[in-house]
C-alpha cells in the first residue's frame, strides 16, 4: 500500500481524495476531512486540523506518506510547504513565498507586470483620504479590492463614484490596510488550472464557476455555487493563448525571481476585446471547479504529481466529449451566515455524483455543517443535457 495525505475538508478535498484513491494499491488519508469521505473506498479521515503543521508532519512521517496534497489556501499561505520540506517530507504545493501570488494582490500584480502578463491596470493605496479622492475623480465602473486573503469577499465593483467611495470606506473599516483600485474588465470569465513544478506544467480542461448566490447571476458573490467543464465557448485556440501569454510567462517570472512555483496554479481569466487578461491567480485548485474537472482525468493524478516532482514532463490523458456540471446545495443563509445541523437532502438519482463538503456526524445521523454542504454533479454528452 502507498499512503497519501490530503489536507482540507471541503468538496474540493473530497474530489481530490476520491481521484487519488482510484488506484487500488493506494490509501488516502484526509486531514481533517469530513465524515462522508470515510464512505469512499480507500479513503480515511484523520482528526488533525489543516493548520496544525507539526501534527500533520508527524502523521505524514509515521505513515510514510508518498506525498501530501494541500487543498485550501490558508495552510499554503502560512507556509505548510516550507514546514514539510524542512523535514524532508514530500508535499505538492507552493511555499509561503510563492503562495503570495494569491495571498497578496499587490505581489501578484507586480509579478504580472514584471513577467509581461496581461491584467487590469491598477493603483495601490494605503491612505484612506488619498484613495477616496482618487476614486472620486475616476470614471466608473471601478473595481476595489482588499489586499489579503478574503475568501472571495474582498472585491467590490462600484458603478458610481458614490459606490466607489462607500466601497473604499467599507473595506478600510473591515480592517484592510492596503487597497487596490483597478480598471473594470469586460468579457467572458473562465478558469484554467495547471499542475506545476517550476516551469514544467500540465494544464487541465477549462472550467467556469457560478460565483453569484442566485440564478440569473443575481445576489452576492459566494465561494462558488456551481461549476461546469469543459467550456464549449472557450476553444482550444483561446486555451493555447492563455497558456502562451499567461501560464508560461508567470511561471518563468516566478522562476526568474527565485521563487519557482510548485503545486496547483489557478488562473482566473477574462476574455476581453483586447485579449485574455488575468483577474486573479490562486495557488490551489478551485472549489467547486475541482469536482467537475478531476472526473475527466483518465491518468492517475498521483502519478502525474510524482512525475512532476521528479522533474519530468508528464502526459495527462483527459476524457473527451463529455460535460460535467455541478450545482451546490448550501445552507439557507449562505453566504451571510450558516445554519448547521439540518438533515441532508435524499438524492437517489443513480446518474449523479455527490461530493460532500459541509457535513458532520450528529448521533447516528449525518447533518449539515457549514455554508456549502454538498454538490451534485451530472455528466452528459452536451452541457445542456448535463
Ligand atoms: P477576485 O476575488 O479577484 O477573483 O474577484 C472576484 C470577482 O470579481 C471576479 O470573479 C470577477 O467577476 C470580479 N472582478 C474582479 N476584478 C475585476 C475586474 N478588474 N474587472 C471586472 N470584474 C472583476
Ligand atoms: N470557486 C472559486 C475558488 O475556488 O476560488
Amino acid at each position: 500500500m502507498e499512503n497519501w495525505l490530503v489536507v482540507g475538508s471541503g468538496g474540493r478535498e473530497y474530489a481530490l481524495a476520491q481521484t487519488l484513491a482510484k488506484v487500488p494499491n493506494r490509501q488516502v488519508y484526509v486531514a481533517p476531512g469530513n465524515v462522508k469521505m470515510n464512505q469512499l473506498p480507500r479513503v480515511e479521515t484523520v482528526a488533525i486540523e489543516e493548520m496544525a503543521f507539526p501534527e500533520l508532519a508527524e502523521f505524514a512521517s509515521q505513515h510514510d506518506v508518498q506525498c501530501t496534497v494541500v487543498g485550501p489556501e490558508q495552510p499554503l499561505s502560512a507556509g505548510i510547504v516550507d514546514y514539510f520540506e524542512k523535514k524532508n517530507l514530500p508535499i505538492f504545493g507552493p511555499n509561503k513565498q510563492a503562495a503570495q501570488l494569491e495571498s497578496s494582490k499587490t505581489f501578484a500584480k507586480q509579478m504580472m507586470q514584471k513577467s509581461g502578463v496581461p491584467t487590469a491596470s491598477y493603483r495601490e493605496f494605503t491612505d484612506l483620504t488619498v484613495a477616496l479622492s482618487y476614486v472620486h475623480c475616476q470614471e466608473p465602473p471601478l473595481v476595489i479590492k482588499a489586499d489579503g486573503l478574503a475568501a472571495g469577499k474582498g472585491v467590490i465593483i462600484a458603478n458610481s463614484s458614490q459606490e466607489a467611495m462607500a466601497a473604499v470606506e467599507k473595506l478600510t473599516s473591515t480592517g484592510s490596510k492596503k487597497l487596490l483600485v483597478e480598471d473594470y474588465l469586460q468579457g467572458e470569465e473562465f478558469s484554467l488550472f495547471a499542475m506545476v513544478n517550476g516551469t514544467t506544467f500540465v494544464t487541465m480542461p477549462i472550467a467556469q464557476d457560478h460565483k453569484r448566490l442566485a440564478d440569473g447571476d443575481m445576489g452576492p458573490n459566494t465561494g462558488g455555487m456551481g461549476a461546469y467543464s469543459p467550456v464549449p465557448h472557450i476553444d482550444d485556440r483561446l486555451k493555447q493563448e492563455a497558456v502562451d501569454q499567461i501560464i508560461k510567462p508567470i511561471l518563468q517570472g516566478m522562476a526568474d525571481a527565485d521563487m519557482p512555483f510548485n503545486g496547483f496554479l489557478y488562473a482566473g481569466l477574462i476574455n476581453t476585446a483586447s485579449g485574455i487578461k488575468v483577474i486573479e491567480f490562486n495557488v490551489r485548485m478551485g472549489d467547486p471547479e475541482t469536482q467537475v474537472v478531476l472526473p475527466q482525468l483518465k491518468s492517475d493524478l498521483g502519478e502525474l504529481i510524482l512525475q512532476l516532482k521528479q522533474g519530468k514532463q508528464p502526459e495527462a490523458e483527459w476524457q473527451k466529449g463529455e460535460f460535467y456540471l455541478g450545482t451546490v446545495v448550501a445552507s439557507r443563509d449562505y453566504p451571510r451566515s450558516v445554519m448547521n445541523g439540518r438533515s441532508l437532502p435524499v438524492i437517489t438519482d443513480p446518474d449523479v455524483e455527490i461530493s460532500y463538503a459541509g457535513v458532520e456526524q450528529q448521533g447516528d445521523q449525518i447533518v449539515s455543517h457549514g455554508g456549502r454542504v454538498l454538490m451534485v454533479t451530472a455528466k452528459a454528452a452536451t452541457l445542456k443535457a448535463a
